[in-house]
């Protein structure tokens, strides 16, 4: 019966965001949120992940996955220093997302990097939510 009653419990805590987030990435989802009106979603984080872009003056286009690999599951490669970047999914790695002010640093920079400029909230809440519910 108590097990009963926790499974019951879980069953209900069981929302797309509390999945694998931890209360980091739901302070950060819910930041997002108040800064943006746009519903964020991982398939939008997955999209994003992926899309190329060429920014003015450099002469290939570049994606997150430039360095992170193509899979979250497996190590990355830095592009400029060629250092290897631990697995981005959570799921393997348990390291991931614990710093808010980690992620929010290097959002910045790797979306300058990438795109040429920062990413928006519902950008970041879109990849936030990918980046922890995914080992694509
Ligand atoms: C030039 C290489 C490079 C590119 C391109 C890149 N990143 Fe990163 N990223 C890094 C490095 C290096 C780190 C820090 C080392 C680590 O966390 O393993 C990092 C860390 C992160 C983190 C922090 C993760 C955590 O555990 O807190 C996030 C979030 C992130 N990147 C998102 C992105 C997004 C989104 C893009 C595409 C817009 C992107 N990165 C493109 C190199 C890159």
């Amino acid at each position: 019966m108590k097990y009963l009653i926790r499974l019951s419990a879980l069953l209900v805590c069981i929302t797309p965001l509390s999945l694998v987030a931890n209360p980091v990435v739901e302070q950060l989802l819910q930041d997002y949120k108040q800064q943006s009106p746009d519903r964020p979603t991982a398939a939008k984080g997955k999209s994003l992940w992926v899309l190329a872009v060429r920014v003015q003056g450099v002469d290939e286009k570049r994606s997150c996955t430039r360095c992170h690999g193509d899979s979250l599951a497996n190590d990355g490669q830095h592009a400029k220093t060629g250092k290897t970047i631990k697995p981005m999914s959570p799921i393997v790695n348990a390291r991931r997302y614990t710093d808010a002010q980690k992620i929010e640093k290097w959002f910045r920079r790797n979306c300058k990097w990438t795109w040429g400029r920062e990413c928006t909230a519902d950008e970041k809440a879109s990849f936030l939510l990918y980046l922890t519910t995914s080992t694509d």
